[in-house]
């Protein structure tokens, strides 16, 4: 385990199980929609990655990237579009994946912003949430699992860029943020 984590909170397998629960919805559900993966960067490339190979549908996927909390452990609530997706949204059924629902406030804006666009519906895949700091009111409609007020790493997970790489879960020590 890396030294800054206090204790491993979600390992290798246990991720793996949350992936296969959640690709195997999706596949049932999206039979004959126009299904459309939009990954939110960075946090969740490395979640996308694996969820994205157990689909068993035809699918497409693009990336968009959002402003993000910097050296911060908490939201501004003041989200900006930094990359836009490229696809053309008329007709598809989107599904937004994000690595973790915090506050929920980029999340609600981002939803808000793809429903604009002419899509024919869509719905939110989250790797984790944390219900207790909800300010925004959000649906997360495909849900790997939740988890106490902890700041987690790995897994597409960062602290000031560093931890995407780790394969696991772990809650960061206070004293590498305080
Ligand atoms: P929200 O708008 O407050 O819901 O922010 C969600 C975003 O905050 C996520 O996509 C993550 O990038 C980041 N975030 C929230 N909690 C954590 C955490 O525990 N570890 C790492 N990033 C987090
Ligand atoms: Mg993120």
């Amino acid at each position: 385990m890396h030294k800054d984590c206090e204790y491993i909170l979600l390992d290798e397998s246990k991720i793996k199980e949350l992936v296969l629960r959640l690709s195997s919805d999706i596949s049932n559900d999206y039979k004959g929609k126009k299904l459309l993966l939009v990954g939110l960067l960075k946090g969740s490339a490395v979640f996308i990655s694996d969820l994205m190979r157990e689909i068993s549908l035809d699918i497409q996927v693009d990336f968009m990237c959002v402003s993000s909390y910097g050296r911060s452990t908490v939201s501004s609530g003041d989200v900006k579009i930094i990359k836009d997706v490229t696809t053309s949204l008329k007709g598809f059924d989107v599904l937004i994946v994000e690595d973790i629902v915090d506050s929920g406030n980029t999340l609600k804006y981002i939803k808000e912003y793809l429903q604009s666009k002419g899509t024919e519906s869509v719905k939110i895949c989250s790797l984790l949430s944390k219900p207790s700091r909800r300010e925004a009111h959000v649906d997360i409609d495909y849900l790997g699992s939740e988890i106490s007020d902890e700041f987690v790493v790995g897994y597409g997970l960062d602290f000031d860029e560093r931890y995407r790489n780790l394969p696991y879960i772990g809650v960061l020590k206070t004293s590498v943020y305080s």
